[in-house]
């Protein structure tokens, strides 16, 4: 199955990037804000009244794409030189995200509620299958359907009314992040009491919900399993500042890992790290921790293989499972990675294979015998996170690795050849074919 992402029109479509490998990185790399937070919460936005200004806005092509999305809709945007956004939804007339958005990032499927329950309709165009899997977004439709919403698939649209929303229990049958935030956001807006069973736990959920917050929306237990929300009649805008990227973190971690080097990654939020972190000592990394800032010393050492099974928060993160395959790919030792949130997920295997690396696919089981090194080759990116774990293997291939395709690591990592470059990686950006 292929992914229907697009990129972005006329930037970096036939960019690459161009890694020669065997340096350790040392230094400090500071966090972008988080874009699965980023994107809800200027979602979030179109639930107002009045405009909100948003900041630690991370520079991502999913960040440019949801801005358009907005605009489209009639919202007025402006973004100052800090990546400050304000966002003005007064003059929104247009309820609807047409599909040349939603197959460049499915997350615009996040416009669904609140689109209903601020303005009691919506269009969303239906976000096809993707390069890791099929991606339904029933559980979205269902949950909107229990708060009161008439929804209809026509024409590949997800048609969605109302009148007024209605407060209902939800129970979700599957853990879905986007589903959670969906129904969440609605819920806001809602007559009567929401409750959320089986919600998402994801620090991202909890960040959209601290936003809503913020705008007056009465919410208890975001970061549980149980989310309620108390509706309100409208809400006002806000002054807010997303959360630090912990996949970008546990990223670059990663890198510093099997480079064997020394890193700090400041304007972090070490206490969402706790099973990547795990992982990374378990590897034979020296860890430590401050309030906003991780230090990880790998002293030269070569990692060793860990086992991982990815799951939802505050489980193992299937958004780190590809940057591991691509540790064990040249750790000591054997490791087994479980995929169990996403069927189709391990598309950057035949990738790193043409690096030379040892893994085995079943089912839903990579299996990877640590070879001493990887050698460089072309390779190329197939979807987000799976482009960063071929950017971690160039790091230590030997001799020259070329990323085609780099719009995929564009629209989740902020200038990510900058910051390896500033901690000692030799990578730049190609840009013409
Ligand atoms: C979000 C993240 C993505 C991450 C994923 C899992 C954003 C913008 N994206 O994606 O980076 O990899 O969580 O942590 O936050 N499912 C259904 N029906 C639905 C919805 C989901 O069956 O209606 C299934 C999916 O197919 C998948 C599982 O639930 O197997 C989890 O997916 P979900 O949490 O919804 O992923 P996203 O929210 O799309």
């Amino acid at each position: 199955m292929h992914c229907k992402q697009t990129f972005p029109e006329g930037i970096a479509d036939m960019a690459r990037i161009q890694i020669t490998g065997g340096v350790p990185l040392r230094g400090e790399v500071w966090i972008s804000g988080a874009k699965n937070a980023v994107l809800p919460i200027m979602v979030a936005s179109l639930l107002g009244e009045e405009p909100s200004r948003i900041s630690n806005v991370p520079h991502l092509q999913d960040v440019t794409t949801t801005m358009e999305l907005l605009g489209r809709m009639g919202a007025e945007l402006s973004l100052d030189e800090k990546m400050q956004i304000e966002i003005d939804p007064r003059g929104i007339d247009r309820f609807e995200a047409p599909y040349d958005l939603v197959k460049t990032m499915r997350a615009s499927i996040l416009v669904l509620g609140p689109l209903v329950a601020r303005f009691g309709r919506a269009r969303v165009a239906l976000p096809g299958g993707c390069a890791i899997g099929s991606r339904p977004v029933n559980l979205h439709l269902h949950g909107l359907q229990q708060l009161g919403a008439n929804v209809a698939v026509r024409n590949g649209n997800i048609e969605a009314s109302a009148d007024r929303l209605r407060g209902a229990r939800i129970v979700l049958d599957t853990v879905t992040v986007t589903g959670t935030e969906n129904i969440l956001m609605a819920a806001t807006l809602a007559q009567g009491t929401s409750i959320i069973e089986n919600a998402a736990q994801e620090p991202e959920v909890v960040d959209l919900a601290n936003f809503l917050v913020s705008m007056g929306a009465k919410i208890e237990g975001a970061g549980t399993n149980t989310i309620t929300v108390e509706g309100v009649d409208s809400l006002n805008g806000t002054d807010y500042s997303v959360l630090p990227d912990r996949i970008e973190t546990g990223t670059y971690l990663i890198a510093c890992a099997m480079t064997g080097g020394r890193l700090r990654c400041t304007r972090a939020r070490p206490g969402h790290l706790d099973a990547v972190l795990d992982k990374l000592s378990e590897a034979g990394a020296d860890i430590s921790l401050g309030e906003d800032w991780i230090e990880m010393d790998m002293g030269g050492r070569r990692p060793r293989s860990v086992d991982i099974t990815t799951a939802p928060y505050p489980a193992f993160p299937t958004d780190m499972q590809a940057q591991f395959t691509a540790l064990n790919s040249i750790a000591e030792g054997t490791g087994v990675i479980t995929e169990t949130v996403f069927e189709n997920r391990f598309m950057h295997v035949q990738e790193l294979q043409r690096l030379g690396a040892d893994i085995q696919v079943k089912g839903n089981t990579a299996i990877i015998r640590g070879v001493p090194r990887l050698t460089g080759a072309p390779i190329m990116a197939t979807d987000l996170r799976a482009s960063a774990s071929l950017v971690l293997a160039g790091l230590v291939a030997d001799g020259v690795t070329t990323v085609d395709r780099v719009y995929h690591i564009d629209r989740g990592y902020e200038v990510i050849e900058e910051k390896l470059s500033q901690i000692g990686a030799r990578i730049r950006r190609i840009s013409e074919t």
